[in-house]
């Protein structure tokens, strides 16, 4: 297995990272709509999780955590403290402003890696769990890569509850098949651009895309970026080691804009589960997203018509997108939000909640047989395949970097003008280095 541990270390262990909010320049966000749910949260006996699982295959996916939880700890009242917003763009803001404000929820979702530490670990909002890690034996049931990404300082700080795959590439079966377009099991960049012609001369868009969220354009970057670079340049690049005129790097983006030829006039204003839609509903040929886009199609009874490859080129990569929960420095229930961990490391939990979600156990004792054939198929690329972290879900790199990579990716999608996007990427990777220098 690759060692995504040897990519993430030299970023570990250094201090002085950007603060919290700081990194993400917030200011003061009203609390909106999440001011009632407070009232409930309030509750003696009450947990209060807070996640950005809003769309129908995401939420049914959190019901099914809602359920092993209550079965465990009859009485409690879950409260269910959602803000929308695919990658938690708008959740993590009104996040920032309730850390600010000393009022956490009982647990909240973050991705392994810089987003849990530099977001929350090191600017003091998480308490470690590392002995519950020890008393519910968690270190023997998960890869080591997956625990370290989940520390700081030999301590741990979340429970990974699932591993999505990023670099999926869903498509219609029907729209293929009514274009005369075979997809074996792998696509290349030249295969897909033939394709995408073929559907552009039939007036379908070959490529469902949506970047209302600012998240969408960075996935399908850094999608692209594996599939043409290679695994160990884009770590390279994330990493800060190679430079952002490195020739993989602008031969992506090139690709990257040609691709952009063939989307849906209007990906400004979908959301990453309108893209997937357009697909489920063969108003377009394929999706660049990752395996959450699965969830959807699960819960829209799609997948007898929905088909799956890599990302053109990233075949033998896996992009990880690790979803885990916290315990917040301050819980206002801290013995429930214990106990929700708990539940969120068991087996059980884990096999209910992913089959729903798209991605597949952080636990690697889970039952294959409860999983579809496109969750054996990620399980298998999960063992075998070279594992990276995902920069557009900040795993790779810092918040700062993300959301200049977001702000970068959205003057692209419409410019396509490559030397800038590249030279400005190459400033925020700059800027980076002399914050954590
Ligand atoms: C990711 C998250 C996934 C999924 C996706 C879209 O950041 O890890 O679980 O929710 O955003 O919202």
């Amino acid at each position: 297995m690759y060692d995504m541990n040897k990519a993430m270390t030299s970023r570990a262990s250094r201090r002085g990272v950007l603060k919290g909010g700081a990194a993400l320049g917030i200011g003061s966000l009203g609390l909106g709509p999440i001011g009632s749910r407070l009232a409930a949260a309030q509750a003696e006996d009450a947990l209060e999780i807070f996640s950005w699982w809003t769309s129908p295959g995401e939420s049914k996916a959190l019901q099914a955590l809602f359920d092993a939880f209550t079965a465990a700890n009859p009485g409690v009242e879950v409260v269910n403290s959602t803000v929308s917003g695919g990658a938690g763009v708008n959740a993590k803001a009104v996040l920032q402003t309730r850390l600010q404000g000393g009022q956490p929820p009982d647990s909240w979702q973050t991705h392994i890696g810089r987003e849990l530490t530099d977001l929350y670990v090191i600017p003091g909002s998480c308490e470690p769990i590392t002995d519950l890690y020890e008393s519910e034996g968690w270190s023997d049931v998960m890869p080591a890569g997956l625990i370290e990404q989940a520390s700081w300082e030999s301590e741990q700080y979340s429970i990974p509850v699932g591993v999505h795959r990023g670099n999926g590439f869903w498509y219609n079966k029907t729209v293929m098949a009514d274009n005369g377009i075979e997809v074996g099991d792998t696509i290349s960049v030249d295969e897909f651009f033939a394709a995408a012609d073929t559907l552009k001369a039939a007036g379908v868009p070959a490529l469902a895309f949506s970047n209302n969220e600012g998240f969408q354009g960075p996935q399908t970057f850094e999608n692209t970026l594996l599939g043409v670079a290679g695994p160990e340049t884009y770590n390279a690049l994330f990493l800060g080691e190679t430079s952002w005129d490195d020739q993989g790097a602008r031969e992506a983006a090139e690709i990257f804009a040609r691709m952009l030829d063939y989307v849906n006039e209007d990906f400004s204003a979908l959301a990453w589960s309108d893209a997937i839609a357009l697909v489920i509903e063969g108003k377009a040929g394929f999706n660049s997203m990752g395996d959450w886009a699965y969830g959807e199609v699960l819960a829209k009874n799609a997948q007898e018509n929905i088909g799956w490859v890599s990302h053109p080129g990233s075949t033998g990569s896996f992009v990880l997108v690790v979803d885990s929960f916290t315990l917040p420095v301050g819980a206002p229930h801290p013995e429930n939000a214990r106990n929700w961990l708990i539940t969120l490391g068991s087996k059980e939990a884990q096999e209910a909640f992913n089959p729903l979600k798209g991605s597949i156990p952080a636990r690697t004792d889970a039952n294959r047989d409860l999983f579809t054939p496109y969750h054996q198929w990620s399980m298998d690329s999960f063992s075998n395949d070279a594992l990276v972290p995902s920069a557009a879900h900040s795993q790779a790199c810092s918040p700062a970097f993300q959301q200049a990579f977001y702000d970068a990716t959205t003057a692209f999608v419409t410019d396509k003008d490559v030397d800038t996007y590249l030279a400005m990427l190459a400033d925020a990777a700059a800027m980076d280095a002399e914050a954590t220098a």
